[in-house]
This record gives structure tokens, C-alpha cells and sequence, in this order.
């Protein structure tokens, strides 16, 4: 299947796909996280990326589309990918490069959550400086508070998930994410999915859309 996790900041987009391709066998392409090791380590395209992320400003289309060409081209068919596509050209390129492949994409699942919710689950977020993962201080923490479960890495706050730049995220959401949802209904593509309740309820109402596993 190819699936793509669609819903403004912190609707858990992460979260789910993260689990989904864990119990599904997809490919989590989170192209955030990409971006965001891109710079951790340092590369040409982290350093192109940083202000954008900074600012919560969307890198551009021609950087992203070309970034995830390449991510699904050399994957294995069967990827959930999350924060991609976030305009209509993405969304089209997106199309483009799937039908390419014979690998059509299969669902659209919209995260719904109401925007008191996303802000006290974005404030709360706390990620792994080392190796990205993602806590909340209060739904999902670290066992030793500010260190990684995983890799014993620092946890801090994401610079993008400050009060500026998480509203001038939201704004953007509206204007050009929120759209692709008309784009997606068109043909039918799309599900979407009550993003309140627990990680595992939420899951369970996505994984209800989905073919039954063997
Ligand atoms: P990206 O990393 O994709 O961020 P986002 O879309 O802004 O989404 P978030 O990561 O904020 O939220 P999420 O929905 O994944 O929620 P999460 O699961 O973490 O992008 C960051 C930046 O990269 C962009 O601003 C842009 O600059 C750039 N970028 C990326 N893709 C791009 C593109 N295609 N084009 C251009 N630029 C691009 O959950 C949030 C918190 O809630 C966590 O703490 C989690 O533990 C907790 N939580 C999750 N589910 C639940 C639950 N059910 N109950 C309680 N807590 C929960």
C-alpha cells in the first residue's frame, strides 16, 4: 500500500505513521525528520533547510519534490509517508511519480483534531537531539526525564514548536496543506480520521481503513 499521513501540526501525523509502517511493513518517509537529521548532520541540505525550519516557513516544492523523488524511487514498494505533500504541486508531483512506478497510491488518511488539542500536544513535543525521537511530557514520557529511551541523547524542544513559528505553521497549514484535502476527495482518496483519544485509538481507526493484515 501506499499511503500518505495528512493534518496539521501536531495531529500525531508522526506518531501514526511511525507505528503503521512498524506493524504494516511500510516505509516511514517523514520528510520533517529528513530535513531535520539533514541538519543535525551537517549536509548541504540541512544548512539550505535550517532557516526555513527555524521560521516554520515550508522549504521549497522544487527541494522537496526532488528530495522525496529519490526517497521513493529507491524504496521498496509499500511507503506511508507523512508531512509530503503539503502543496498542490507536491501533491501532483507526488502522482506523477507514483503512477510512473505502477505504484498508485491507495489512501489519503486526514488527521482531525480541534486547535487547543494540537497546541497542548505540540507544547508538551519534546524530540531526541541524537537521534530524533519523539516524546510528550505528559502522554509519552522518556523513562528518565530529558533522555532518550532509545539512545540516552538530550531531549529538548523543537525550535519550530516555539508559540511564533508553530502559528505562522498553522497559518500555512490552512492556506496551502489544507486544500490537498478537496484534492484528495475528488477521486476519493481520502479518509478521514478523529485524531482525539490515546496512540493506540487513534491507530485503531486508522488501521480499520486499511486491508486486513495477514
Ligand atoms: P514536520 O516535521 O513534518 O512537522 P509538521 O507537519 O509541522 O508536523 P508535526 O511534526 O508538528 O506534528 P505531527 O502531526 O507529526 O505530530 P506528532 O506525531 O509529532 O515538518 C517540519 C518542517 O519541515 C516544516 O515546518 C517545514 O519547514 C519542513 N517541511 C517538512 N516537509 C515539508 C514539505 N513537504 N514541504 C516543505 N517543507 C517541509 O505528535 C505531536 C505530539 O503529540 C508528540 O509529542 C506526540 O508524542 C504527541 N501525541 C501524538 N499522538 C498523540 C495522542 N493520540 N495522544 C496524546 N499525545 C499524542
Amino acid at each position: 500500500m501506499e499511503i500518505i499521513l495528512l493534518g496539521p501540526q501536531g495531529s500525531g501525523k508522526g506518531t501514526q505513521a511511525a507505528r503503521l509502517a512498524r506493524q504494516r511493513g511500510l516505509v516511514h518517509l517523514a520528510t520533517g525528520e529528513i530535513l531535520r537529521a539533514a541538519r543535525r548532520a551537517g549536509t548541504e541540505l540541512g544548512n539550505l533547510a535550517a532557516s526555513y525550519l527555524d521560521a516554520g516557513q515550508l522549504v521549497p516544492d522544487a527541494v522537496m519534490i526532488d528530495l522525496v523523488r529519490q526517497e521513493i524511487r529507491s524504496a521498496p514498494s509499500g511507503v506511508c509517508l507523512d508531512g509530503f505533500p503539503r502543496t498542490l504541486a507536491q501533491a501532483q508531483a507526488l502522482d506523477e511519480t507514483l503512477a510512473e512506478l505502477g505504484r498508485p497510491l491507495d489512501l489519503a488518511v486526514a488527521l482531525e483534531l480541534p486547535e487547543a488539542m494540537l497546541l497542548e500536544r505540540i507544547s508538551g513535543r519534546r524530540v531526541c537531539t541524537g537521534c530524533g525521537a519523539v516524546y510528550h511530557i505528559v502522554y509519552a514520557p522518556s523513562r528518565v526525564p530529558c533522555v532518550c529511551d532509545a539512545c540516552g541523547g538530550r531531549l529538548e524542544q523543537r525550535s519550530d514548536d516555539q508559540p511564533e513559528a508553530v502559528a505562522q505553521r498553522l497559518r500555512l497549514y490552512r492556506e496551502k496543506t489544507a486544500p490537498l484535502l478537496d484534492y484528495y476527495a475528488r477521486d476519493r482518496r481520502l479518509r478521514e480520521v478523529d485524531a482525539r483519544g490515546d496512540v493506540e485509538e487513534v491507530y485503531r481507526r486508522i488501521d480499520a481503513l486499511l486491508p486486513v493484515s495477514s
